[in-house]
């Protein structure tokens, strides 16, 4: 209904930002239609096209338009936008292909968590047909909140009388964004991965790059971390990369994939895990754990290697990092 209301508004953004930009430093666009008829995506991107962006990218991720109804099963595909449209290919490829058209700026799309894989490497892949340029990993997740088990199961959000469908980013979705990141910059390294999701800190992007990212966005990482995240992660990455001695992103670009393999395909190392008794404290978290092969004796575990079979959990566990995992004997 309202599909144009914010283009004054981001027209006077995009004079604003400009002149203040490195002119190697791009305005991307992006693109929300609240329903799935191509035509009016493709109408709606040459009109913000227009306003002086370098790129565009369509948020077809968005879960509030899930948000809004208790059964999207019953919406018919024309009401399905952002995250359910993102989520269904039928319906986002041609989309895609009329944005693709309706513009000479590169495109890209932000792929919903919600497609799920190998969906998204399918999408990817004909999305690539279509021409779009770069793909962005990931929007965030619709979600249902916990219900408040001190009053009755009702809804925890105070300025809601209902516990409504909802979304989240943050930190749970880093696990989301390292898996498409990864599996779609090495599929399709003809097109660009900018991986968001869970982005909170330096070493995030880092761990973004190395897994083939060619940029990275944040949201809840500036929200709790406040907007000065961006300059302390610009030079947390000068240190790291003079530590490390890279002289430019590409040193560590993508260096990631080299390791990213089947794990049918990987050799395993037949170890075994040994606590160091020195560092140990004796809790005995770990013996009460789920392993069999931990037993305290003497208040200090004890690792029968018979049944040890090199998972690595007693160290997550471990509170001080006792155990060592070395080759069996
Ligand atoms: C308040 C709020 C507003 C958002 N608005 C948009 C938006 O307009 N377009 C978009 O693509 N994503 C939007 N997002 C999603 C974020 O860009 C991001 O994809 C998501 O939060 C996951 O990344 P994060 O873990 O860094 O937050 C919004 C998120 C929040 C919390
Ligand atoms: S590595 Fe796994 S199997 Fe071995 S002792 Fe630790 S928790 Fe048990
Ligand atoms: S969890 Fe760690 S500190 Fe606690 S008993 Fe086991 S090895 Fe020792």
């Amino acid at each position: 209904k309202n599909l144009f209301n914010f283009l004054p508004w981001a027209e006077e953004l995009v004079e604003n930002i400009k002149p203040y930009l490195p002119p190697d430093v791009p305005v991307i666009a992006q693109v929300l239609v609240h329903d799935a008829d191509p035509e009016k995506w493709a109408r709606h991107t040459e009109k913000v096209a227009s306003l002086g962006a370098d790129l565009i990218e369509l948020n077809t991720g968005c879960p509030v338009g899930a948000m809004g109804h208790i059964d999207a099963r019953k919406l018919p595909p024309e009401a399905k936008w952002g995250m359910l449209m993102g989520a269904s290919p039928e319906i986002l490829l041609p989309v895609l292909e009329a944005v693709v058209e309706a513009t000479n700026l590169p495109v890209g799309f932000k792929l919903s968590p919600e497609v799920g894989y190998p969906r998204m490497l399918y999408l990817v892949e004909e999305s690539v047909k279509i021409g779009i340029r770069y793909v962005v990993t990931t929007h965030k997740y619709f979600a249902v909140a916990p219900p408040d088990i001190w009053d009755h199961g009702v809804g925890k959000f105070p300025a809601l009388e209902a516990n409504c469908l909802a979304d989240f980013g943050g930190s749970a979705l880093r696990f989301s964004m390292y898996k498409a990141t990864a599996l779609i910059s090495k599929h399709f390294p003809q097109i660009d991965t900018f991986a968001g999701g869970g982005i909170v800190s330096a070493e995030h992007v880092v761990e973004a790059i190395m897994l083939g990212a060619n940029a990275c966005q944040t949201l809840t990482g500036i929200v709790s971390g406040g907007i000065k995240l961006l300059t302390r992660t610009n030079e947390w990455l000068d240190e790291y990369m003079k530590k490390c001695s890279y002289t430019k992103i590409d040193d560590f670009k993508g260096i990631g994939l080299r390791h990213l393999r089947a794990s049918t395909e990987a050799k395993f190392y037949y170890y075994v895990a040994q606590p160091d008794l020195g560092l140990c404290n004796g809790c005995g978290k770990c013996a009460e754990s789920y392993c069999p092969a931990i037993t305290m004796q003497k208040g200090k575990p004890v690792v029968d290697a018979r049944h040890c079979g090199c998972c690595g959990m007693c160290n997550f566990i471990c509170p001080v990092d006792a155990f060592n995992y070395i080759p069996r004997s």
